[in-house]
């Protein structure tokens, strides 16, 4: 066993030139909504006027470029050593799915750390105009990504996304006490999947109730939504749409232009 001591992480807190803002997405477990509020968080803070970048964090498992509508084979154009960030619906993002296409990213721990320090400092964010917020879509969990994530920007804070469901808000727990542990202020909690509202008017909380709420008040942080599962939100990040401006009166819009709202207060 090496019990030599441990290098101390290397901090890298230089300001991202000409981006103003960075704000992760997290959650702690998968499939809980956190690429979905992303791209949604997105969609409205460009609706207020926002220049909003997307960094696809999830190396593993990009989908930003589908839920954007990106085409995967337009390879990002490098100029002077910096990659451009291909655009969408007046977002741009930079993702491995961009680099590798359909075929799976095969790398160690190590280069999921240096291809996400490539995208946050080789990508040339302010490419077109500054970007106020960039916007960090997280894999799941509080593993490696997470911590050079932290180590690599300074995140001006975190958005928690959870389900209302127990084994959703554990997680989610764990991760805002890692995020607490880096000193990355908590923003709010986005509650998803809160309830199914019938034809009929009538909402049925197939999740259970309160997660979101419950994990707001243990951090003391707002919480920021509360989305109902809204099979349009789905079939929108299936096809690349923009959901907040498509169906700019379902709850589900309303709730990410609140939280969109709440975000540009803070500025
Ligand atoms: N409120 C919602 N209504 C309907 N479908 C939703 C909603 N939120 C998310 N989905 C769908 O649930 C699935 C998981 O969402 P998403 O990919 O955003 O989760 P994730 O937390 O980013 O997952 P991963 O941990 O794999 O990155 C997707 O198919 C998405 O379209
Ligand atoms: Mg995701």
């Amino acid at each position: 066993m090496n019990t030599s001591p441990q290098r101390a992480p290397s901090i890298n807190h230089t300001p991202i030139p000409g981006v103003t803002r960075v704000v992760a997405v997290a959650s702690g477990k998968g499939g809980v909504g956190k690429s979905t509020v992303t791209v949604n968080l997105a969609h409205a803070l460009t609706a207020l006027g926002q220049q909003v970048g997307i960094l696809d964090a999830d190396i593993y498992g990009p989908s930003i470029p589908r839920m954007l509508g990106l085409e995967t084979y337009l390879k990002p154009e490098i100029v002077e050593g910096k990659m451009l960030p291909p655009m969408a619906h007046a977002i741009r993002a930079m993702s491995m799915a961009l680099i590798t296409g359909d075929e799976a990213a095969v790398l160690r721990a190590p280069m999921i750390t240096k291809a996400l320090v490539q995208f946050l400092r080789l990508t040339q964010w302010d490419a077109t105009r500054p970007c106020d917020i960039l916007l960090v879509d997280l894999p799941p969990g509080t593993g490696d990504v997470t911590l050079s994530l932290a180590q690599n920007v300074k995140l001006d804070g975190v958005i928690l996304v959870t389900t209302p469901q127990d084994v959703a808000v554990i997680d989610a727990d764990k991760c805002a006490s890692a995020f607490t542990k880096l000193q990355v202020p908590l923003l709010g909690v986005v509650e998803n999947m809160s309830y199914f509202m019938d034809p009929a008017g009538q909402e049925h909380a197939l999740f259970g109730a309160g997660g979101g709420m419950a994990l707001a008040e243990k951090y003391r942080a707002p919480l920021l939504g509360r989305l109902p599962l809204d099979p349009a939100m789905g079939a929108c990040a299936d096809q690349g749409k923009n959901y907040v401006a498509e169906y700019a009166d379902a709850e589900g819009a309303r709730q990410m232009q609140a939280v969109a709202r709440m975000l540009t207060s803070q500025n």
